[in-house]
């Protein structure tokens, strides 16, 4: 696969980068995304229904084993080569923030350290009733010791704030970057989904990798269109890897 070499250019000098990612970049492991037709997990179940505190009110078993499956399939998945060039990127550019909208943990399982998980992490719990101390969580059986109330996932649900830590850093180095990557998400869900603007508006590249177009395609400096899987290692190699090579 061949880029731009202007595109080259600009991440060979880039000093500050910004990569947010969604659940596109673990579709490779196996993992369902949202809103992919038929097979998003929107597709087959109602988020209403699941990834709503009223939901969770309403049936707190249902929602916890629906939440059990995902946690075991993402336990099941490994990372893919996507994850592992963003992991590779984190070590060959200068400062390189990951933002990502995923819950699964395959990028800290892949190596990426400097990270910020907008939206939670499922492998986490909290106490529903009472948001006791996790360290009297009876976990087998989703219960807090505590205070008797139900477990949920350690995740943001429709309707619900983000982590107000890992918003500020995510929105501060957008509007500190020198190159924003958008990889493997519709660009539908805000605050997330605004996170390229605040960039654009510093004067940052833009750059969009993403399996089908999406709002963003038609706004971004760059849009490759395909797998992240492939053209992350791609990218790495050719901007970092093969300048190193090349050099030695
Ligand atoms: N490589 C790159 N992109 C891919 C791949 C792939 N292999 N497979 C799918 N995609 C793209 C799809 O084309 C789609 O645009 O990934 C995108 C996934 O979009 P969504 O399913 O909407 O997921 P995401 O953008 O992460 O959703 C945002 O919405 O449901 C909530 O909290 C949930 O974090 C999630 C948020």
């Amino acid at each position: 696969m061949n880029f731009p070499a202007l595109l080259i250019e600009q991440l060979r000098r880039a000093q500050n980068l910004v990569a947010l990612t969604g659940a596109g970049i673990s579709a490779e492991s196996g993992l369902s995304t949202f809103r992919d037709a038929q097979t998003g997990l929107w597709s087959k179940f109602r988020p209403e229904e699941l990834a709503t505190a009223e939901a969770f009110e309403r049936d707190p078993k249902f929602v916890q084993d629906w939440y059990a499956w995902r946690r075991e399939n993402a336990l099941e998945a490994q990372p893919n080569a996507g994850h592992l060039a963003l992991a590779e990127m984190e070590k060959r550019a200068p400062e390189l923030l990951l933002v990502t909208q995923n819950v699964d943990g395959l990028h800290v399982r892949a190596g990426s350290k400097r990270m910020v998980e907008l939206h939670g992490n499922i492998h986490r719990f909290r106490c529903f009733e009472s948001d006791c101390p996790s360290d009297n969580f009876d976990i087998e059986n989703g219960r807090c010791r505590s205070c008797g109330g139900h477990l949920r996932p350690d995740v943001v649900w429709f309707g619900e704030m983000l982590p107000t830590d890992a918003l500020e850093t995510a929105i501060t180095a957008a509007e500190n970057c020198d190159v924003f990557f958008s990889i493997g998400t519709s660009s539908v869900v805000y605050p997330a989904a605004d996170l390229w603007r605040r960039a654009k508006d510093n004067g940052a590249t833009v750059i969009e990798i993403n399996k089908d177009p999406t709002p963003l395609t038609p706004l971004a400096d760059y849009s490759f269109l395909g797998k992240a899987g492939e053209i992350l290692p791609a990218l790495v190699d050719q901007i970092w890897i093969h300048q190193t090579k090349r050099a030695n």
